[in-house]
């Protein structure tokens, strides 16, 4: 069977190649030719165009942000969606808005294509491993038919139930990482602030049962102030946050939590730090710890002083 293979960013480019590496036949096609060239030397041939990709597959994976990217990949002049032949399926590994996932499985079947959402968890080591986790919506029969192909890139395939259910599942799971991550990186800055270092706090933090098991990744990344290459870039996880509070306008949902730890990140892209990992929002919160602000503050933290500490004479 030959697959289609469109948007070859760090994720992406490592899903193609465990594909590639369990013997399936690649047409592949990304806005930056060069993300390419590896595959390519491995057999995989190059599409000029979504559409030109289109017309020499049986199925089409797309792993691409921002959602607009995958809006042009389908729907545009070059798109890929009305040169499928019919009965043919797209599944779409992006991140995006159960809503778009849903508008796309319209579009898709309007021209009798089948569509399956299937965003994943892991990030740039489990898409190299292939130990990705699938969340997938759609019909169980078109599930079964790609089963195999996911199998060749991840550990686990969960059926989250109809079109729409993966990418239900994807940004609830990512609300909770992005707002978790913005917790810890403020307790971290708090820490210092009162004269804490940072190797205290990151055993204390890390260690104990408060953080989420997801930050031991991310230790050495803040012990280094080290965040690129990315894993997992910041401006996404800002996409998610989005998706997350847009979605819960759409239920009536309220947010509070999420809304505030969006902003965060919005000022930590603005701040230049979009492509950096996602726990350089650590950096960005430390830094601004650092802006003078006019104000007097205890080095330290304001602790009792020594003299309040004396205990009373009688
Ligand atoms: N990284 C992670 O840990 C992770 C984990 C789970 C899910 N995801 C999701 O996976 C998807 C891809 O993420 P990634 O980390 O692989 O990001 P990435 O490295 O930034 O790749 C993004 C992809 O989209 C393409 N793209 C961006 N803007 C475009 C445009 N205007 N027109 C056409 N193509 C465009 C990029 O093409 P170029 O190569 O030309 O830039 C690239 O192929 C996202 O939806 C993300 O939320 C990421």
């Amino acid at each position: 069977m030959k697959i289609g293979f469109i948007g070859l960013g760090i994720m992406g480019s490592r899903m193609a190649a465990n594909l590639q590496r369990h013997g399936h036949a690649l047409v592949v096609h990304n806005r930056t030719r060069e993300k390419a060239d590896a595959l390519l030397s491995g057999g995989a041939t190059w599409a000029d165009s979504p559409a030109a990709l289109a017309t020499q597959v049986e199925i089409i994976f797309t792993m691409l942000a921002p959602t607009q990217s995958v809006v042009n990949a389908a729907l545009s002049e070059d798109g890929f969606l009305s040169k499928l032949a019919p009965g043919r399926l797209w599944v779409d590994c992006s991140t995006v808005a159960p809503t778009f996932s849903r508008s796309m499985a319209e579009e898709a079947k309007v021209r009798g294509i089948r569509f399956l959402d299937a965003p994943v968890s892991g990030s740039r080591s489990p898409a190299a491993l292939g130990t990705l986790v699938f969340w997938v919506g759609g019909a169980a029969a078109d599930l079964k038919a790609c089963r195999p192909l996911l199998e060749c890139m991840g550990s686990q395939v969960v059926h989250c139930g109809g079109t729409g259910a993966g990418t239900s599942l994807k940004i609830v799971m990512n609300q909770l990482l992005g707002t978790g991550m913005a917790a810890f990186a403020e307790a971290l800055v708090l820490g210092e602030s009162l004269g804490l270092s940072r190797e205290v706090l990151l055993e204390a933090l890390i260690g104990g049962a408060a953080a989420a098991p997801f930050l031991k990744l991310k230790r050495e990344r803040i012990e280094k102030g080290n965040y690129e290459p990315a894993d997992f870039p910041l401006r996404w996880l800002q996409k998610d946050l989005h998706l997350a509070t847009t979605s819960a306008y759409h239920t009536g949902v309220a947010m509070p939590v999420t809304n505030a730890a969006k902003e965060i990140y919005r000022l930590a892209i603005r701040a230049g730090r979009g492509d950096a990992d996602f726990s350089a929002l650590y950096a960005y919160l430390a830094e601004q710890r650092d802006v003078h602000d006019g104000q007097q503050h205890a080095p330290g933290g304001n602790r009792p002083t020594a003299t309040l500490d004396r205990p009373r004479s009688s």
